[in-house]
């Protein structure tokens, strides 16, 4: 097993990569924990395909798992459901020393992340993410959250894992469609920081959008996951609570919350809407001046060979303007805009709002 450290001082941590690696996580967990008794918080779909193996791993060790289930869907990612696991935890007479495990995707990993950051102050977190979008970007970092009826994220707390745990086989029952908006998160990392994982991804990235059955996809898979987090641990190192450098991991995110925002979060995935707002920062990028037109092609080709959209449908400018004005990113009335000078390096800077939308259609 392979893994990389997250350096935050006292709140640092392992993050192990594998593949079929799931049987061995109770043996892991007694690393980090005397605690006998362990919550596990999934969802139905999840559970019903990895809930019992991680269960025997950690019963094999004299554990005693609880399972917690979330219905699935962003739509539960809410105080209500953190409310609802506040009164599990306090039925099973969870203490401070139990840690709650999230097995699942970014919505199961956001919500158990924030109930472990407030339950009794904080009790101990683990991530056992098995989404490529989680497995790359949501399960390191520490942010936890759910949303609000006004918008996404709005609720939360920066709170660091114990360890995380990444089994690449899990993504093999994931929808082709989740792979490819992963993707588009490890696009990102090779755009604002690694030409190497972007030309990589140049020569490899069809093949992981493909069936993963092959063992060539296995390489691949694990070779994108551990760069990603890797990327990732350096920038949250240098930047843990997105007072500086960490915004870089928004490239393409302003336009992206405006695409999710303006098609009501129904028509696009996250990572499809990110994936339409790289194309659109970079395209920006161009109009300022600040990086050539072959950069801008080549995002969006790479985009493409990915199966991710590059366009979004043609949108009034002013809704598009406004759903950009209520993301997070707006700095004294002009929008800071994370942009690409060359594959691999980008820079923070405000823009004003006739720069960002010229014309109607981007
Ligand atoms: N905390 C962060 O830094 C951060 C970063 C990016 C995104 N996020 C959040 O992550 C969430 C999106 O995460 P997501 O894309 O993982 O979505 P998700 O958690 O909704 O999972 C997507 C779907 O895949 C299913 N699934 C999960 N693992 C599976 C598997 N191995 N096999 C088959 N099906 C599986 C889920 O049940 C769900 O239906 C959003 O709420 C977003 O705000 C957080």
């Amino acid at each position: 097993m392979d893994s990389i450290k997250v350096n935050l001082g006292d709140r640092s941590y392992p993050i192990y990569f594998g593949t079929g690696i799931l049987k061995g996580f109770g043996g892991t967990y007694t690393k980090f924990s005397n605690s006998k008794k362990v919550i596990i918080v999934t969802n139905p779909n999840v559970g019903k395909l990895y809930y019992e193996v991680v269960e025997d791993s950690l019963l094999k060790e004299g554990i005693e798992p609880h399972r917690i289930d979330v219905p699935d869907g962003e739509e539960y990612k809410t105080l209500t459901w953190a409310s609802k696991l506040f009164d599990k935890l306090i039925a099973l007479k969870a203490d401070r020393q139990t840690p709650l495990i999230a097995l699942g995707g970014g919505v199961i990993g956001d919500l158990t992340g924030f109930v472990a950051a407030t339950y009794l102050r904080g009790v101990p977190f683990i991530q056992v993410p098995t989404t490529l979008l989680a497995q790359v970007d949501s399960s390191v970092g520490g942010k936890t959250g759910v949303n609000h009826r006004k918008g996404k994220n709005l609720i939360g707390a920066f709170y660091q894992p114990k360890f995380v745990y990444i089994d690449i086989d899990t993504l093999k029952s994931l929808d082709k469609r989740e792979i490819k908006a992963g993707l588009a998160e490890v696009i990102k990392y090779g755009v604002i920081r690694d030409p190497k994982l972007f030309k990589y991804l140049e020569d490899n990235v069809d093949i992981l959008t493909q069936d993963l059955k092959l063992k060539t996809q296995n390489t691949a898979l694990l070779h994108i996951v551990k760069r990603s987090c890797a990327i990732k641990a350096a920038v949250v190192e240098a930047d843990e609570r997105e007072s500086g450098l960490r915004a870089i991991l928004n490239f393409g995110h302003t336009f992206g919350h405006a695409v999710e925002a303006v098609t009501k979060y129904k028509e696009y995935k996250h990572g499809e809407a990110v994936a339409i707002g790289m194309v659109y920062a970079s395209k920006l990028s161009h109009r300022t001046g600040l990086c050539s037109k072959s950069v801008v092609e080549r995002v969006r080709n790479l985009i493409k060979k990915a199966g991710l959209p590059t366009e979004a449908p043609n949108f009034p400018r002013k809704s598009f303007l406004k759903a950009m004005e209520i993301d997070k990113k707006v700095v004294g009335g002009e929008l800071r805009f994370v942009l690409v000078e060359g594959i691999g390096k980008v820079r923070l800077e405000k823009v004003k709002a006739d720069v960002i939308m010229p014309e109607s259609r981007l």
